[in-house]
């Protein structure tokens, strides 16, 4: 390759790659409510699904099929009239802010951002402090740096100088495209090159200090940290180059070398890769521990990958996991540190409600090695043998035990059953019981017995059930509810002149559960306005696609010939009883003057008579 072509390549890579999203900020921030519904209105869903999802009109929807799911016949319909989309067959659906939410992963503040650019909708500038926007110009600036460094790399691993870390990087059997994919580079070895390439661009001191990039010493004067390594830029998931690995060519040590923290760059909030995995389709996140190990899986086509930065793992790396998995498979080195890395991030993980799962590359050090060995075919089964994170702790803690010992072996079986009662729920651990019983060939009775002893022992047991009894009992009657709610709105949406017959009855106050709370309020509130409703503006509301979805799926049910007219009438007067009912118990629970409880006892009453018809 000539290196103009190179540079372009690269340029579009590190530096260019995330053009458009440049300004982009990242959490906590808001705009009015007024300007989000604008750029809602100025992008017809049915343009921007367009541009995803072949469509075809069928009556008025259009259908097609759904990118969320793999189907063969389409059950993906998007509504202009409704300017809202949802599939029949897995159930996603929401407005248009859903789906760029959902297709590229962006948060709610990124899609409104992505589909203002789109429609040329001027976005208010946020206020900062004086103190905040120091910051964001340091680290902006630190960014800045950081680009020029990267493609300084990438150049430099292109020239004569770089032939020996090209031929390193070949003859780890990465492909040209792969190594212009994660912007790969070569850190020359002269000691201040890149000082002096940023010096000649017109960076200053003080700026270059705080980037990591150099050392500064009184007597040497100052030197680029980096020289003569195989560089790995650092990118979040925005693509933004917050930091470095470099790798010596060989045994050398150590063996990677890495930024230090910066303003831009946190450790225990990013994950190596992530930038590329938030784009794959999967619901899965692959989590190693390398860079080498994230790139050779990548290249074989496990987009998914991703790894922590030569740092323990984190519950904010979790919870960015969280974002775009619900599951995570745990790939570490098949040595001692590999699964002491596994065992710590298991609970990590589930704190945050990812389940993990763990997958075995024996006798094969790491995912590197097992695919130059064994191949991509042969790494997907290892996948899909991956051990639940349960049956891996206690494979675990088998190793510390002689099972040919009968006091050992009762020993284990006792640590097993103390293990079984993190499981709160009755019902997973009997599962689990069952399973690990069969596991070990241990009678389910005396596992059972066994973990019931244990579970006797916690003084607050007897307590704890109780409480979990009456928790589930609660738990039936506000899911009751909350169907009741989520129906009864449903209705006052699709059926015309509803609305005006339920509201004689009910407020908005009336619905106590969240969402639902919010989307009662919404209605109510265009009601009163404009005597007509907009569901998709209501989604507005809503800042994560999960709840997106559950709203847009109020808006998608046809009950109406599900049920004939009478039953649909008594369905709807228990409903509306219910719901007034538990408000009205709410608020006499809450109330604090005698009057207002009489008020209420009267309202009670006169609940009775309610009789609503159709
Ligand atoms: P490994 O030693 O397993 O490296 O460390 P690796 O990924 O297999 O590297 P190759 O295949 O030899 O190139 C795993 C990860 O731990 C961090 C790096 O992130 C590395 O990818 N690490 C390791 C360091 O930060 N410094 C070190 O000295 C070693
Ligand atoms: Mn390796």
């Amino acid at each position: 390759m000539k290196s103009s072509d190179i540079n372009n390549k690269c340029a579009n890579i590190i530096g260019d790659f995330s053009k458009g999203k440049e300004d982009r900020k990242e959490d906590n921030m808001f705009y009015p409510e007024e300007i989000i519904e604008e750029v809602r209105q100025r992008n017809d869903i049915v343009d921007v699904i367009s541009s995803y999802v072949k469509l075809k009109k069928t009556g008025s929807n259009y259908m097609g099929l759904c990118p969320f799911h793999s189907e063969k016949s389409p059950s993906f319909s998007v509504s202009g009239m409704k300017q809202m989309y949802h599939c029949f067959g897995c159930g996603v659906g929401g407005n248009v802010f859903t789906f760029v939410m959902e297709y590229e992963n962006y948060s709610f503040v990124e899609a409104v951002q992505y589909l203002a650019e789109r429609s040329g909708v001027q976005l208010p500038k946020v206020e900062m402090t004086p103190e905040a926007k120091r910051q964001a110009d340091i680290r902006n600036r630190i960014l800045e740096v950081n680009k020029e460094a990267a493609k300084y790399y990438v150049y430099q691993l292109h020239t004569k100088q770089g032939e020996k870390a090209l031929a390193y990087l070949k003859d780890r059997e990465l492909s040209e495209e792969t190594i212009l994919k994660f912007g790969l580079g070569f850190s020359s070895k002269y000691s201040d090159d890149l000082y002096q390439y940023m010096k000649k661009k017109g960076f200053g001191d003080n700026l270059l200090k705080e980037t990591g990039l150099f050392t500064i010493d009184e007597k040497r004067g100052v030197n680029d940290k980096f020289w003569n390594r195989v560089m790995f830029p650092i990118m979040d998931m925005n693509s933004k180059v917050i930091g470095f690995g470099g790798r010596v060519m060989g045994d050398g040590k150590p063996k990677y070398l890495n930024s230090p923290e910066t303003r831009a760059f946190d450790k225990s909030r990013n994950l190596y890769g992530l930038h590329l995995a938030r784009q794959s389709r999967s619901r899965a996140m692959i989590l190693c521990e390398g860079y080498m190990d994230v790139i050779a899986m990548h290249q074989a086509g496990f987009s998914n990958a991703v790894a922590s930065l030569g740092t323990a793992f984190t519950g904010l790396q979790a919870n960015l996991l969280k974002r775009f998995a619900d599951q995570v498979l745990l790939l570490y080195d098949s040595d001692e540190a590999g699964i002491k890395a596994a065992l710590r991030a298991i609970p990590i993980l589930k704190e945050v409600g990812l389940p993990a799962k763990v997958v075995s590359l024996k006798p094969y050090k790491d995912p590197d090695e097992f695919i130059k060995a064994q191949g991509k075919e042969a790494f997907q089964q290892r996948l899909d043998e991956a051990m639940n994170s349960f049956y891996f702790e206690i494979k675990v803690l088998e190793r510390g035990f002689d099972l040919s010992d009968p006091e050992q072996k009762t020993k284990f079986y006792n640590e097993i059953a103390k293990k079984l009662l993190q499981f709160t729920e009755k019902l997973e651990r009997d599962n689990y019981i069952e399973a690990i019983a069969r596991m070990y060939h241990i009678a389910y009775a005396d596992l059972e017995k066994l973990v019931n002893h244990y579970g006797a022992q916690m003084v607050v047991t007897p307590n704890m059930e109780r409480r979990m009894q009456q928790e589930q009992r609660n738990q039936k009657k506000e899911d009751g509810l909350r169907k009741a709610q989520k129906i009864l709105l449903t209705w006052m949406i699709e059926e015309e002149g509803l609305f005006q017959k339920i509201s004689a009855f009910l407020t908005e106050e009336d619905f106590k559960e969240e969402p639902y709370h919010i989307v009662a309020q919404a209605l109510f509130q265009q009601f009163r306005e404009k005597q007509e409703i907009n569901p998709a503006k209501i989604i507005n509301q809503f800042e994560s696609k999960e709840e997106q979805s559950e709203v847009a799926s109020m808006f998608n049910r046809d009950l109406s010939e599900e049920l004939t007219k009478q039953e649909k009438e008594r369905a709807l007067n228990e409903t509306v009883l219910r719901i007034k009912s538990h408000s009205l118990e709410y608020r006499k629970s809450h109330a604090t003057d005698i009057g207002e409880l009489q008020n209420i006892i009267k309202e009670q009453a006169e609940l009775q008579k309610l009789h609503i018809s159709l």
